[in-house]
């Protein structure tokens, strides 16, 4: 079968480009309690770029296949796996060394998928297994805090919709941070009540007046580097910073110091295999449950720009990260 491959770990991800290949790799058996799954499509995530750079914490040995996410049918099932579940859409998250999910056939075991509604979307099935969850948890984790007021960074990316989607029906407010002033208005455009452009010479002083103004007391920050620090400084007393993405690629920094002393504030880090583990099945499916749901009425949407064959990844790579809040590239066997 055919796979993504990647060669070297690189900073520079245009040298990672020109040394990944669509290779011949031997065909996935799924194991005892395994299924076998034919990939119908898988997203480039910004986990994907992340690891392609060397900066994420799952690192596989070389040469190893790329992508995390995606959907399929399963075609197969190893011993002891209920047969029943051949030609069922599964939607599914792989780190294992050997394998990835921009390839023509994956092998899983149970935590690794679920079973989708039958009215689901294949593309949305796609994007599911991860952002939907990351947003339904970091808006849980809002609320439970008492949260009445939170920032969020790169609020025009998909996690940051979802976001918007879950506090609204928490009323919980969101002050939404882009970096683009046309991301302002396509925001506003939708409903978002405030935006505020990060690339603006006074955002600092904006930042601070609105967060004071409502008494923002979290932030949800996917950027990392000097924003993080901004946010928290920004935030009321008790306040806290919740880092779930290290898009800017740099080290947190630029936090107040008696901000931390004497105002109570902290930061944290979240990510959604420590929150799916703590999860029960019983938990886990009722939440699944409600996004499918909200998935096949169309309340929610995984915002998708275009697909390429998998031999395209090059292409569609480039085209993801010059356009990342125009939607999710999907590469497609
Ligand atoms: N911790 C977890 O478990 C977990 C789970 C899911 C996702 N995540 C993280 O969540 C973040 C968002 O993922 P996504 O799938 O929603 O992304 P996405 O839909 O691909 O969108 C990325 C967004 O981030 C913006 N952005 C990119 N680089 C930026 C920078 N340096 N400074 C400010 N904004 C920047 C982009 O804006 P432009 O269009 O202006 O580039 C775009 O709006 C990523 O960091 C991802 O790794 C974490």
């Amino acid at each position: 079968m055919k796979a993504v491959q990647l060669n070297q770990y690189n900073g520079n991800l245009l040298r990672v480009l020109a040394a990944m290949r669509l290779a011949e790799v031997p065909m996935p058996q799924p194991a005892a309690n395994q299924v076998l799954v034919r990939v119908e499509a898988s997203p480039i995530n910004p986990s994907d770029l992340a690891f392609l750079r060397g900066g994420y914490n799952v690192r596989k040995p070389l040469p190893a296949i790329a992508g995390f996410e995606g959907a399929g049918i399963i075609v197969s099932t190893g011993e002891g796996s209920n047969k029943n579940l051949i030609g069922k859409r599964v939607t599914f998250y792989v780190n294992d060394d050997r394998q990835g999910a921009w390839t023509e056939y994956v092998t899983l075991s149970d935590q690794d998928y679920f079973v989708v509604d039958k009215d689901m979307p294949m593309e949305q099935v796609a994007c599911l297994f991860i952002n939907p969850f990351t947003a339904w948890a970091l808006v849980e984790l809002a609320q439970k805090g008492g949260h009445k007021t939170i920032i969020q960074s790169a609020a025009n990316g998909q996690v940051g919709k979802f976001i918007r989607h879950f506090a609204q029906s928490h009323n919980i407010e969101v002050i939404n941070l882009v970096r683009k002033p046309a991301q302002v208005e396509e925001l506003k455009n939708e409903g978002a009540k405030y935006v505020l452009n990060s690339g603006e010479d006074n955002f600092d002083e904006q930042l601070r007046a609105l967060a004071s103004e409502l008494k923002a007391t979290a932030a949800i920050d996917a950027v990392g580097g000097g924003l993080s620090g901004k946010l928290f400084n920004a935030l009321a007393d008790n306040g806290e910073v919740i880092v779930y993405g290290g898009l800017s690629g740099q080290p947190l920094s630029g936090f107040d110091t008696l901000g931390a002393i004497f105002r109570n504030k902290t930061v944290c880090g979240f990510n959604l295999n420590g929150w799916m583990s703590e999860k029960s099945s019983a938990e886990f499916d009722k939440v699944s449950q409600t996004l499918q749901s909200l998935f096949t009425s169309g309340k929610l949407t995984t915002q998708i720009q275009a697909s390429f064959p998998l031999d395209g990844f090059v292409d569609g790579i480039r085209q993801y990260i010059s356009s990342m809040s125009a939607g999710k590239i999907l590469l497609r066997p």
